[in-house]
């Protein structure tokens, strides 16, 4: 593949070898050896007109460990804060000659209109409410080491659904890898028609997050988005943690050992409580960690091949 813009792209074959060299990568970052040659030539331009700590900096230490050259700009700090448009400063930032765009954006479906102006291979880094790929992939990665496959496990999704790209990414690929996949939020924050598509897509869905708890195999805490919520929040705050927190009682429920995913940024106090955070079956320094390794391994896939631009 050229671009990585939606889990989608990926065939079941094609995750399997992105998690094997995720698994070498993550070797190589264990040991001594920190710096592979593999990318060395190649231009990689992280492109984040959204803000981001784990996205935009493992992308970043992941294009040095593989000896590219990786470039940071942020909308704020762009001339598209002078009114440029989003084409005509792709255009402008290939112009300089770069192998690889890993794009942010606010606006769903922008990393898919930038592959089609520019001959640089794209990456989703989040396009809106739309996908972030990398995201689920580096999830799913670290679920099947922790758990040995996903196959008929149950993975527990909870959040704020409406406004999650990594909900939209994660429920299409844990359930193309056979995971049993159920997602729980507030009847306010379930994405309009989700119940046809979780008919189509063979996953369930719930408004009951104390029902699901007792048989999850895995519990994936997504962040309430308030920054996307125009309209306000409700159910408020405190009734959201109330019903739908992963509070230290809800920890208790948990079979033995059931490990806590949560992408972050977090919002400890409301969807997850720093118990559950902070837990020793929290997998969220994990997953921070598997994600330098599995985008090393997209970026290997994608460029290590191709002829330097
Ligand atoms: N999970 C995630 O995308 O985090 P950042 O916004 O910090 O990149």
């Amino acid at each position: 593949n050229k671009h990585l813009l939606s889990v989608d792209d990926l065939s079941t074959d094609d995750v399997a070898e992105l998690f094997a060299t995720a698994t070498e990568m993550h070797d190589v970052q264990r040991r001594a050896v920190k710096k592979l040659p593999a990318l060395r030539g190649r231009t990689v331009i992280n492109l984040f007109f959204e803000d981001s700590t784990r996205t935009r900096s493992s992308f970043e230490i992941a294009g040095k460990w593989l000896s590219a050259d990786t470039i940071n700009i942020t909308g704020k700090g762009s001339s598209a804060s002078k009114g440029e448009s989003l084409r005509d400063t792709v255009l402008t930032i290939c112009a300089m000659g770069v192998d690889a765009l890993v794009v942010r954006h606010g606006a769903s479906g922008a990393a898919r209109a930038i592959s089609g102006w520019v001959d640089a291979s794209v990456v989703n880094a989040g396009d809106g409410t739309h996908e972030h790929p990398t995201q689920a992939l580096l999830d799913a990665y670290t679920l099947t080491r922790h758990l040995g496959g996903l196959e008929g496990r149950r993975v527990v999704l909870v959040g704020d659904l409406t406004h999650s790209r990594v909900f939209r990414s994660n429920v299409a690929l844990l359930t193309r890898l056979g995971a049993d996949v159920c997602v729980v939020a507030p009847p306010t924050l379930m994405p309009a028609g989700i119940t046809a598509w979780a008919a189509a897509d063979g996953f369930a869905t719930s408004w009951d997050l104390d029902a699901e708890l007792p048989r999850a195999d895995a519990v994936m805490m997504l962040r309430v988005q308030r920054e996307r919520m125009s309209g306000g929040f409700f159910p408020t705050a405190r009734e959201y943690a109330v019903s739908y927190g992963l509070t230290r009682d809800r920890l208790a429920v948990l079979r033995d050992g059931v490990p806590v995913l949560h992408p972050g940024p977090m919002n400890r106090g409301l969807e997850i409580s720093a118990d559950a955070a902070d837990a020793a079956s929290s997998l969220v320094l994990d997953q921070v960690s598997a994600g330098v390794a599995v985008r090393m391994s997209v970026l290997y896939h994608l460029l290590a091949g191709e002829e330097p631009a």
